[in-house]
């Protein structure tokens, strides 16, 4: 499934050189028609590509660099998973790109709660249950990864993605203003 806009991408290709190819010999201006899509076909194959990214945007913003900083990592971490799966590099690269998302993940959350605590949050407890909840959800993701890659590889990215945004414009954005306040930037 991960494959699904390239494969309809090349059946495209395919039917407009098909196209092309009769169009002319039977002399039908299809044929020049077809040719012009086809020569736009590397340009849409990069539109949708450049859409499956995430980008950062100020309102993902907690009002603290390091914290910010992270997130920023971890968007481009997960970029770098999905251009390794979608380009279909080395498996051992798109390994090494899925350790690295898991591994920062535990290490921003970590810094996160350290603060969180320094500075007695009231939510802490629950924000820390929805980081063990996440991690146990990758981790889980991550078993079927070794033995079903072509069947869990897509659905983890979009989980990442997802609950990632989602985090960060939601729960994340519930302490900003508490450790701002108290001198946290
Ligand atoms: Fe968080």
């Amino acid at each position: 499934m991960q494959h699904l806009s390239t494969i309809i991408l090349a059946l495209l290709g395919l039917t407009l050189a098909t196209i092309a190819g009769f169009g002319f010999m039977s002399g039908s201006y299809l044929a020049w028609l077809a040719l012009i899509l086809l020569a736009l076909l590397p340009w849409l194959h990069n539109w949708i590509m450049a859409k499956r990214y995430l980008t950062w945007k100020e309102a993902y913003s907690v009002g603290i660099q390091t914290l910010d900083d992270d997130h920023k990592r971890l968007l481009y971490l997960i970029n770098t998973l999905d251009t390794a799966v979608h380009y279909q590099t080395d498996i051992a690269f798109e390994r090494q790109a899925l350790n690295e998302v898991v591994d920062y993940t535990q290490t921003h959350f970590a810094r996160e709660e350290k603060l969180m605590q320094t500075h007695q949050y009231p939510d802490y407890p629950d924000h820390k249950k929805q980081h063990e909840a996440m991690i146990a959800k990758v981790n889980e993701f991550v078993q079927h990864y070794d033995s079903d890659r072509d069947g869990t590889i897509e659905e983890l990215l979009n989980y990442l993605r997802e609950w990632l945004i989602h985090h960060i414009q939601g729960t994340d954005q519930n302490y900003s203003g508490y450790l701002t306040s108290r001198g946290v930037h």
